[in-house]
C-alpha cells in the first residue's frame, strides 16, 4: 500500500491492568481472580491495534509519560505493528491506567480509569504532524475544542488537494458527560456515537438514533451508532438507513474495547471503498469475533 494510505488515530492510550474473573466480585470482599494481565488500552489506541491486524498501516497519535509502563506500551505498539512515532511523551506525570474486571458469568466489562495527569494532544501539538502519510483522520472525542481546531487545520489541507486525495476525517463520541465532545459530530465526514450518548439523547435502538440525530452532522456525513447485542446502524446523505445484527461469539468472553474494534471494522472497510451496509456489517463481525477472544488476537482472519 502507498505511504498516502495510512490511518491516524487520535486520542487515548492507557496500561489496561485486566483481571477476569468468574464472577463481578462483591463490593468489600477479597477474591481470587481467573487470571491477570497488563494490555494496552485506550479507545484510539485499541483502533489502532485492530487496523493493523486488518492489514491497514496505521499510527497513533496520544500522550504518554516517561517510566516502565511507558515502555510497555511503546514495546507493544511495535509488536503490534502500530507506528507510534507520533506520540508526545512528558517527562513529568503518570501514564494513564485503567483497572478492568471481565466477568466470565455474564461477559460484562467493568472499567476504572485514570487519566487525569498528563496533558491531551494540543492543535499546537498536531500542527507538527506531516500530514502527508494519510488518507484518513480519526478523533477519539476527548478535548473537543482543540479536537476542532486540529480538524480544522485538516480541512483546510484538503481544500488544497485534489478531491480524490482529500483525507477523511472521523469522530468518536462516547461520553454523554463529556459536553465538549459534542460539537464534533458537526465535524467528522465520518461520525461514531455510542449506545450511551444515543440513550442520553433520548433515542432507545441504533436505528432510531441515526435518524433522528441525522441533522447535527455536516452536509454529505455519515452517523454510525453500535448498540452493543442489537448490532448496529448507520445513515448518510442519501437518507437511507443500513442496519446491521450482532454477531456473537459462542461464548461471550471478553467484551473490553468492542467498540473500539467495531469502528476500526468500519473504518478498515470504508477506506477500501466498501459501502456503507458492507462496512457496517464487516464491523459488527470483526466486534462480535474479538468479544469471543481475550484480547485482540486473531481478528485478521476475518479479511
Ligand atoms: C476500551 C477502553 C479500555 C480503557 C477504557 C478507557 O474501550 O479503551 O482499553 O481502559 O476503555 O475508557
Amino acid at each position: 500500500m502507498s505511504p498516502r494510505g495510512r490511518v491516524l488515530c487520535v486520542g487515548l492510550v492507557c496500561l489496561d491492568i485486566i483481571s477476569v474473573v468468574d464472577s463481578y466480585p462483591e463490593e468489600d470482599t477479597d477474591t481470587r481472580c481467573v487470571s491477570q494481565r497488563w494490555q494496552r488500552g485506550g479507545n484510539a489506541s485499541n483502533t489502532c491495534t485492530v487496523l493493523s491486524q486488518l492489514g491497514v498501516p496505521c499510527a497513533f497519535m496520544g500522550s504518554l509519560a516517561a517510566g516502565r509502563v511507558a515502555d510497555f506500551i511503546t514495546d507493544d505498539f511495535s509488536r503490534c505493528g502500530v507506528d507510534a512515532s507520533l506520540v508526545v511523551r512528558h517527562a513529568a506525570g503518570v501514564t494513564p491506567c485503567a483497572c478492568c474486571s471481565l466477568s466470565l458469568a455474564s461477559g460484562s466489562r467493568t472499567v476504572l480509569l485514570w487519566d487525569l495527569d498528563l496533558p491531551e494532544i494540543s492543535a499546537d501539538d498536531f500542527s507538527k504532524v506531516d500530514l502527508g502519510p494519510f488518507r484518513w483522520i480519526h478523533w477519539e472525542g476527548r478535548n473537543g475544542d482543540e479536537q476542532v481546531r486540529m480538524i480544522a487545520r485538516v480541512n483546510e489541507m484538503n481544500g488544497r488537494r485534489d478531491p480524490g486525495e482529500a483525507i477523511t476525517v472521523s469522530v468518536e463520541i462516547e461520553k454523554p458527560e463529556k459536553l465538549d465532545t459534542h460539537q464534533l459530530m458537526g465535524h467528522g465526514d465520518v461520525v461514531f456515537i455510542s449506545k450511551d450518548f444515543a440513550k442520553h439523547a433520548g433515542y432507545d435502538s441504533a436505528e432510531a438514533a441515526v435518524r433522528g440525530l441525522y441533522g447535527r452532522v455536516k452536509r454529505g456525513a455519515v452517523l454510525v451508532c453500535a448498540w452493543g447485542e442489537q448490532g448496529a446502524a448507520a445513515t448518510g446523505p442519501g437518507g437511507e438507513v443500513a442496519r446491521s445484527p450482532a454477531f456473537p461469539p459462542p461464548t461471550l468472553v471478553d467484551t473490553l474495547g468492542a467498540g473500539d474494534t467495531f469502528i476500526a471494522g468500519v473504518i478498515a472497510a470504508l477506506s477500501r471503498g466498501q459501502s456503507l451496509q458492507e462496512a457496517l456489517t464487516f464491523g459488527c463481525r470483526v466486534a462480535g469475533k474479538k468479544c469471543g477472544v481475550q484480547g485482540y488476537e486473531g481478528l485478521g482472519e476475518l479479511c
